[in-house]
């Protein structure tokens, strides 16, 4: 496709996440140009990073035809992509990532460098798999999950909506877990969590 004939990128979001999804938007090429925006007034001008202004929402809104939600906390990110026309949300995929073809991945998904989708596995809307996290063969996540860096899903794992997987976590093969619950940093998840909260350590227990 030539360059004149690719569609905007607008990242909503203009923070932390948001230059990490900006990147790797960049280096995706699918786009004729990436630009941020943010609820936040003190985050709609300058560059978010070189390359991608952050512009204020209103116009841009309105001009945009491809929207990424890169909000890290999942109810928000859920609350924001509510309020954009579905059709509009948009998958970005790390080209560093590797996504299986036999894999399905749900619109405004992100998927950052180093990545992996395995065969069979399945993504809900606005999930986010971040730097280096495994998602294998078989796995459910539900939308507007987090699977955040280093962190493992086993084969067949099953996560409900607005899960976050903490940093280097790992949940073992075919373990299930229920909406919203957050697993902490480095824990290791080996029996089903069926009441929403936060759960932390080796093995996870519930802590809230
Ligand atoms: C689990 C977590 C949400 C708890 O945060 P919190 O509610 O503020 O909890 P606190 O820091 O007050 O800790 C409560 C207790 O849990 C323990 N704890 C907290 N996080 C823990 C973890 N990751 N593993 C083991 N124990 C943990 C604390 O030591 C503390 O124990 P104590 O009561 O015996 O002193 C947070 O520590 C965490 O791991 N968040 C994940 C962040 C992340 O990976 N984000 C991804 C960004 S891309």
């Amino acid at each position: 496709m030539a360059s004149g004939s690719l569609p905007k990128l607008l990242i909503l979001g203009a923070g932390g996440h948001g230059r990490v999804v900006a990147d790797a938007a960049q280096r995706q090429g699918a786009w004729r140009v990436v630009e941020a925006t943010d609820r936040d007034p003190a985050r709609c001008s300058g560059e978010l990073i070189a390359g991608v202004s952050r512009v204020e929402p209103r116009g841009a809104l309105a001009g945009a035809v491809a929207v990424h939600v890169a909000i890290g906390d999942g109810r928000a990110r859920q609350a924001e992509a509510a309020t954009l026309d579905p059709e509009s949300l948009s998958t970005v995929v790390h080209p560093q990532a590797s996504v299986s073809p036999h894999s399905s991945v749900g619109p405004g998904c992100f998927v950052a460098a180093q990545a992996v989708v395995a065969p069979g596995a399945r993504l809900g809307a606005g999930v986010i798999v971040n730097h280096g996290a495994v998602v294998d063969h078989d796995c459910e996540v539900g939308s507007f999950s987090h699977v955040a860096p280093q962190a493992a899903l086993g084969g067949g794992v099953r996560i409900g909506d607005r899960v976050l997987v903490g940093t280097g976590a790992c949940v073992l093969p075919g373990i299930r877990i229920c909406d919203d619950v957050t697993v902490g940093a480095g824990s290791v998840v080996r029996s089903p969590i069926t009441q929403s909260g936060v759960y932390a350590g080796v093995p996870a227990r519930r802590i809230r």
